[in-house]
């Protein structure tokens, strides 16, 4: 007997496909839900009251829907403020995305890292722990950016993104003090992973832009390796809350992903 239950992974839009990636790598046959909350999207922006609130709600009705093996929340914003609830609400494993501040550190051999994320995750009393015990002995700059969060929902959707529009992302981290010294960045949200070449392609020197996805993806084929799989790849559904605009760039996207279908929650 195969086990068909799904993997859930839930983001506001399309960040979480970053971690999803590295996922479907280790797990090639692992059914997949990915649910985006497209109608409350960009999480970035809004307040800890709102993402507590909803988070938790829209995890329950999903998981009844598609009674998951396991959730991924695959959103830093949705992680660093929500995680507790989230796993008080469901009787199943609920992995979050941590910012990857200790890697970061790691990496880093200036002392000056760069966390890159979302308005809403760079100011939280988390990011503050990460740093205080991962990255003690490091300058830590942090920028907030729903610009780039854009940019990589418009990049996925088939649309020219310029390169302007990255360097002055990067420049809310460089030009602060210190950030002629930085030399690695924590990628902090999960849409960031998607457009890290444009990053690095406009950088004005190698920088180490590190991305948490691949760490998840282990914990959660840890988590899961006494489990069975089909013995087939599946195709799996992409859920959206709210309409889409389903251009062929984007569906093929999606498929790219190994999401042939879509539904709407
Ligand atoms: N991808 C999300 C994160 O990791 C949130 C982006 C947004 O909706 O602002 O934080």
């Amino acid at each position: 007997m195969t086990d068909p239950r799904p993997l859930l992974f839930f983001d506001s839009g399309v960040g979480g496909l970053s971690v999803l990636a590295p996922t479907r790598a280790i797990l090639p046959h692992a059914p997949i839900v990915y649910a985006a909350d497209n109608a409350f999207f960009p999480y970035g922006v809004k307040s800890e009251e709102e993402i507590a609130g909803r988070v938790p709600v829209l995890l329950g009705r999903l998981t009844e829907r598609y009674r998951p093996r396991l959730v991924v929340i695959a959103c830093n914003t949705a992680s660093t403020i929500a995680l507790d609830p989230v796993r008080a609400a469901l009787d199943i494993p609920v992995v979050g995305t941590v910012p990857a501040i200790r890697p970061a550190a790691l990496a880093s051999q200036t002392r000056v890292i760069g966390v890159l994320g979302t308005d809403a995750t760079v100011r939280q009393p988390y990011v503050d722990r990460l740093a205080a015990e991962h990255a003690a002995d490091c300058t830590v700059l942090r920028h907030g950016s729903a610009a780039l969060v854009a940019l990589a929902e418009a990049d996925l959707r088939g649309e020219d993104t310029p390169d302007a529009a990255y360097a002055a992302v990067l420049a809310g981290l460089l030009d602060q003090p210190g950030g002629d010294r930085m030399d690695s960045v924590a990628l902090a949200c999960t849409h960031f992973p998607l457009i890290a070449d444009r990053l690095a392609a406009i950088a004005p020197r190698p920088l180490s832009f590190v991305d948490g996805g691949p760490g998840i993806a282990r914990r959660v084929a840890w988590l899961t390796r006494d489990q069975s799989w089909p013995t087939a790849p599946v195709p799996g559904i992409a859920v959206f809350t709210g309409p889409i605009d389903p251009t062929p760039a984007f569906l093929e996207h999606l498929a790219g992903f190994g999401l042939d279908r879509t539904a709407r929650l």
